[in-house]
This record gives C-alpha cells, sequence and structure tokens, in this order.
C-alpha cells in the first residue's frame, strides 16, 4: 500500500509505585491494549523505600512491547506517546554513563526528617509553602536529592562538576526512551519543594538552600508539547513523546477536571484528592497541598488542591500480609459485610505519620475501641471505612478552603471496585459518590495530554464527552450517625499523635 499507516492510537506510559503499565487507547478514550509488569519493594530498613532505577527501566521497555503485540500494532499506529509516574521518587544518575548513583528514594521514604527538621530551624515547616505550595516535609523530592548527595560516595564532587541529573521517573525516563532529553512537566516539578508555584521556574534560592547544583536539575516544560522522539534503536523510533503529567494530575486530566470546583479521589496505594481552581493559586490553611494541575502547551496553568493520604490500599495489603485476617485482597470485603457495622472498632494507619490535612511525622497506628466482641471481620470493616474517614477529613478540609461544598465526588483507582466502600464513603460525605465507565483515568490523563499535543485530539469537550458515568452510590446514613461516628474517628486519629518523642 502507498499511504502511511493511520495513526489511530495514542500510547501513554503509567509508572507508578508498584508497578509500570503500558495503555493503548484509542480516539474515544477506550483501552485497545495493556501490558504490566511489577517491580520490586526494597525495605531497608524502618522507614525507607527503595525501587530499582534499572529494573523500572526494564520493564517500562517490556510493557511497551507487550501493550504492541497485544494491540497487533507497532509505532507506525501511534500518533503519540504521554507519560505520567508516581511523583516526587528521586533518581539521581550519571550524565555519561546512565547509572543511577543510588537506588531511587520513594516518595513514602521517611530517611530525610532530620534534613527537614533542620531547614525548619529558619522559618518552621512552612518556611516554604507560599513559594512552592508545599510544607517541608519527607515526601517531597528536593530533601531526598540532598540526601543523596550527603550519603553517597563522591556524589557532591561529582554533582558539583556537572556530571550527575536529577530526576523524577517520568525524567528518567524521558532521558532513556530518547537521546537524553531532560526535562520534566510542571506538575512534577511542583512535587520537587525547589519551584516556584507562580514563575514555575526552579527557585534559585530555595535552590541553594537544599544544597543542589543547578545544573542536575531537568528543565521545566509544560505537560503537553513536544519534548523529544523515541531513540533510533528502540521500538518507539521516531515516535514523538507528547505528554507528561505526574500521575495523580494525571488522573484529574483523565476525569475531565477541567474547571475549577471539579475534583476527583483516586484510590490507590494512597489515596490522592485533588481539586481543579483553575488559574488561582489557593494556600489552604487546612494541611492541603497547592500543587499544578496541569499546563497545556502555552496556556496558563490550571492550579489544584491536593488532599495526600499515605495508606489506603496498603492497609489492605498488611492485613493480607502481615496479620494474615485476609489471604487476598477481595477478602477484605467479603469480611466486612459479614457484619452491619464496625462494632465500635477504628483503625487509623499512620504507618509513616500521617500525611494530609494533619501532616503529623510522629504519628503512628493504632486500632482502638476493641472489645470482646470484635472479631476479625470488625477488622476488615473497620480497615475499609479508614480510607473513606481519611478522605472525608481531606473533604472537610477542601469544603473549608475552597469556601464551597462538595456536591459530588468522582472517584477511580484500584479500590473502587470495592462497593462496600464506595457506599460507606457516600455515608460518611452525605454526597453522592460516582464512577465513571473508565477507571484506568491516570493512563488516560497522559494519553489524553499527548494527544492534544500533536491534534490527536482537538478539544477539551471532545475529552469531556469521552466521560461517561458507569455508577453512582448515595448515602443512607442520616446527618446525626454521621457526625457521631465522625466524632469516634476523630478521638482515634488523636490517639495516633505523639508516638516518637
Ligand atoms: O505522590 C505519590 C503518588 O504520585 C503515588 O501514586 O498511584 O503510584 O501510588 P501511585
Amino acid at each position: 500500500s502507498s499511504g502511511q499507516t493511520e495513526k489511530k492510537y495514542v500510547l501513554a506510559i503509567d509508572q507508578g509505585t508498584t508497578s509500570t503499565r503500558a495503555v493503548v487507547f484509542d480516539h474515544a478514550g477506550k483501552i485497545v491494549a495493556s501490558g504490566q509488569r511489577e517491580h520490586q519493594q526494597i525495605f531497608p530498613q524502618a522507614g525507607w523505600v527503595e525501587h530499582d532505577p534499572l529494573e523500572i527501566l526494564r520493564n517500562t521497555r517490556e510493557v511497551i512491547g507487550l501493550a504492541l503485540a497485544d494491540a497487533d500494532v507497532n509505532r507506525h499506529s501511534l500518533a503519540a506517546v504521554g507519560i505520567t509516574n508516581q511523583r516526587e521518587t528521586t533518581v539521581v544518575w550519571d550524565r555519561h554513563t546512565g547509572k543511577p548513583v543510588h537506588r531511587a528514594i520513594v516518595w513514602q521514604d521517611t530517611r530525610t526528617q532530620d534534613i527537614c527538621n533542620s531547614l525548619a530551624a529558619e522559618g518552621g515547616m512552612q518556611r516554604y509553602l507560599r513559594r512552592t505550595g508545599l510544607p517541608l516535609a519527607t515526601y517531597f523530592a528536593g530533601p531526598k536529592i540532598r540526601w543523596i548527595l550527603d550519603n553517597v560516595d563522591g556524589a557532591r564532587e561529582r554533582a558539583e562538576a556537572g556530571d550527575l541529573l536529577f530526576g523524577t521517573t517520568d525524567s528518567w525516563l524521558i532521558w532513556n526512551l530518547t537521546d537524553g532529553v531532560h526535562v520534566t512537566d510542571v506538575t512534577n516539578a511542583s512535587r520537587t519543594l525547589l519551584m516556584d508555584i507562580e514563575t514555575l521556574q526552579w527557585d534559585q534560592e530555595i535552590v541553594e538552600e537544599m544544597g543542589v547544583p543547578a545544573s542536575m536539575l531537568p528543565e521545566i516544560r509544560s505537560s503537553s508539547e513536544v519534548y523529544g522522539k523515541g531513540r533510533s534503536d528502540s521500538l518507539l523510533i521516531d515516535t514523538p513523546i507528547t505528554g507528561i503529567l505526574g500521575d495523580q494530575q494525571a488522573a484529574t486530566f483523565g476525569q475531565a477536571c477541567f474547571a475549577p470546583g471539579q475534583g476527583k479521589n483516586t484510590y490507590g496505594t494512597g489515596n490522592f484528592m485533588l481539586m481543579n481552581t483553575g488559574e488561582d493559586i489557593l494556600f489552604s490553611d487546612n494541611g492541603l497541598l497547592t500543587t499544578v494541575a496541569y499546563q497545556l502547551g502555552e496556556q496558563k496553568p490550571a492550579y489544584a488542591l491536593e488532599g495526600s493520604i499515605a495508606v489506603t490500599g496498603s492497609l489492605v495489603q498488611w492485613l493480607r500480609d502481615s496479620l494474615q485476617v485476609i489471604s487476598s485482597a477481595p477478602e477484605v470485603e467479603t469480611k466486612a459485610k459479614r457484619v452491619p457495622d464496625n462494632g465500635g472498632v477504628y483503625i487509623v494507619p499512620a504507618f509513616s505519620g500521617l500525611f494530609a490535612p494533619h501532616w503529623r511525622p510522629d504519628a503512628r497506628g493504632v486500632i482502638a475501641g476493641l472489645t470482646r466482641f470484635a472479631d476479625q471481620n470488625h477488622i476488615c470493616r473497620a480497615a475499609l471505612e479508614s480510607v473513606a474517614y481519611q478522605s472525608a477529613e481531606v473533604v472537610e478540609a477542601m469544603n473549608t478552603d475552597s469556601a464551597t461544598e462538595l456536591t459530588e465526588l468522582k472517584v477511580d483507582g484500584g479500590m473502587v471496585v470495592n462497593e462496600t466502600l464506595m457506599q460507606f464513603q457516600a455515608d460518611i460525605l452525605g454526597v453522592d459518590v460516582v464512577r465513571p465507565s473508565v477507571t484506568e483515568t491516570t493512563a488516560l490523563g497522559a494519553a489524553y495530554a499527548a494527544g492534544l499535543a500533536v491534534g490527536f485530539w482537538s478539544s477539551m469537550e471532545e475529552l469531556t464527552a469521552n466521560w461517561i458515568e458507569e455508577s453512582r452510590w448515595s448515602p443512607q446514613l442520616d446527618q446525626d450517625e454521621r457526625d457521631r461516628r465522625m466524632r469516634r474517628w476523630k478521638k482515634a486519629v488523636s490517639c495516633t499523635f505523639d508516638w516518637l518523642d
């Protein structure tokens, strides 16, 4: 045949905390094919979490091959490639050899507490809040870079000589998939504690105070533009890479939350609720982060308020792997359904302190309200409920900070197949919970950003039209009961504070 192969698809690469996926989407936003590989979670000591960047790179190459094979197409059918990623997780590598100088330090890792404390000695934990949107916390990338430079032999000298590069996993992958293009996007950069949230440039003063040589940092670009093309020796040869979004921002985009006031809650290993605030940079008085939602090419950026919860789905894994009260994750629902309520039991999974809205690194988990009546079904129910209670606290903060009341909650992520949880979430919030037909919104959002840059999709309206409601749960609990349970939850939360003194 004479003509070129039709560019029918967009490929999204989703480099997540536990696995890497590649998903082929068609123009209707439907999944055509996908591939997935898990990578190792490395826990060298309490509070530390690492990934092997080379394993993640190998997996990425593999899942690209799997997804293309599954779709029975090659790169000629791809209009563009989008990348989305676990945010904050930090890689430092040598620009000449491509070798990481240390394993990736994962977002959940708390080893940088001392670095954060010493930076807070002047100006407190809120020191950079107005400039970056973020409190000083171990969660973010900047202190993790500092830790690597302070602790890996020779790293600081090599960095100062210009030999080392930093990136979150979006940058790490793009540098490797292209011929060394070193970029990130505004959403990922907004999680480093190093970017000025208003100018969308590295804040030179903070970069210096953090002790990070500026030559290590990637160029900050919009979320939707041409960054580079696939390497000539790769499956994606010559294919334009045109979208980057941090995974939670990608899910917000994939949920078509384009107007101020629209938001979503993603139920994964942790929960992340983002609400689009449009062009307004709102600072929270209630423990929410200010973050960039997206920026399309030359257009003005959209901002968001975010409530980040560290432990939700991973609590279910803990019940399975460490307590062994269930043998598979879905069993948590089976057992929870055997009892009409939690029997008075509350679990607060403050495994690495509490993130939003409390930001208490000193908190540790509790199981409260135990009586001789409580059994494993109540424990399972309390575990599921903890996901909803933590999200309800974030919604309270959102309502206060944005001075509007949430009217319904759009949800996505792995745990939203759990009907018991979704019903309880509606009950405890007092608003409807709504699930779309495509719950792979993270990959979809990255595909959208990439597709918009090359005209595969032409407008946000087109994307909004792809969003289809599939299920809805309405509250069935009366207000008094809701308030009473929420009060108990908050008492349980207060038991977690001050464990590390
Ligand atoms: O901020 C951390 C978040 O981006 C991780 O998301 O889905 O990889 O657990 P996930």
